[in-house]
């Protein structure tokens, strides 16, 4: 069986979209009508009149395109895909801190289950992290689940207490500054753009430090001719597409095991039978949509 042939014809045949996040798999990125970082997926789904919509990435992120699109069929090709992080903290447990810290603003890092969204009083992305934490009224804010977005962000603001939940992406964590350091030394002429899920000693050794999309379009637009990305791999395949003069390294070989569970065979399998369908209760919908909505207004 041809499997691009069979998933070109069962999208038309169900009317269906194909959205792909900058992490996953080169043949998957390339069957999608649309690759983005995790907040462009969410719009970009919103957007589109599709009914059906097949999300190539990880749980929370096909869960906030069904927040953002109720009527919407969204389909998760692998229902093992998650985010280790989005893990690191339930709603329930963010309950309790939220106690801890009565007066307390919530931003909640897209990177959480809906149930912890519908806790929050707003959403960012890394893409618009540092604004949404500059912009929201209130001198204490708790962000979770990443400490290190919650850091750097804090690096911005002034006179705002940010209180971390200690979570944390195991695959950016793994990148060492030692390294970048090292990658930087024997390519001085390199510009160094850091994911904000990395330590802060890699942060401080970066040019820029921005989302996958942000990461694009700035190899896009920048002058320089070699970059050293401190992301996960899967990035690099569109930067190569889309710069293919331009040189990409890498301080380490880091893949997200959950983002490379989808393979073209999910694809067909989840359009063919419809599954996995994302099903969530309507109260935690409309109590996660007010912080994503949130998000959008502050930004
Ligand atoms: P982006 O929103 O920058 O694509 O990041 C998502 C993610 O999971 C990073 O590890
Ligand atoms: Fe989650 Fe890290 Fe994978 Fe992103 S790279 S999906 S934060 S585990």
């Amino acid at each position: 069986m041809d499997l691009l042939k069979e998933i070109k014809r069962l999208k038309e045949e169900k009317g269906a979209l194909i959205v792909a996040h900058n992490y996953q798999l080169p043949e998957v990125q390339d069957i999608a009508d649309f690759v983005g970082d995790s907040l462009e997926l969410s719009r970009k789904v919103s957007e589109m009149e599709n009914k059906m919509v097949v999300f190539c990435g990880v749980k929370f992120m096909a869960e906030t395109a069904k927040v953002l699109s109720p009527e919407k069929k969204i389909l998760l090709p692998r229902p093992d895909a998650i985010c280790p992080m989005a893990e690191m903290i339930s709603a329930e447990e963010l309950r309790d801190f939220k106690k801890r810290y009565p007066k307390a603003k919530v931003v909640a890092y897209v990177n959480t289950n809906a149930d912890v969204k519908a806790e929050a009083d707003v959403c960012c992305t890394s893409a618009n992290a540092v604004k949404v934490v500059k912009n929201i009224e209130g001198e204490e804010i708790i962000f979770v689940p990443d400490r290190n977005l919650a850091l750097w962000s804090a690096r911005f603001v002034n006179g705002k207490k940010i209180i971390p939940w200690e979570g944390f992406c195991y695959l950016h964590r793994r990148i060492n500054s030692e390294e970048v350091r090292k990658a930087k030394e024997i390519h001085p002429d390199a510009v160094v753009l850091a994911h904000p899920e990395c330590d802060p000693s890699v942060l401080d050794l970066a040019d820029a430090v921005l989302s996958t999309s942000q990461m694009l379009r700035y190899a896009r637009e920048s002058e320089a001719k070699k970059f050293i990305i401190c992301t996960e791999m899967g990035l690099l395949h569109r930067l190569k597409k889309e710069n293919p003069s331009k040189e990409f390294l890498v301080p380490r070989a880091l893949m997200c095991r959950n983002m490379k569970l989808t393979k073209l065979e999910d694809v067909y399998h989840s359009l063919l039978y419809e599954r996995y369908e994302i099903e969530l209760p309507q109260e935690i919908i409309s109590r996660s949509r007010r912080a994503l909505e949130r998000m959008l207004e502050l930004v």
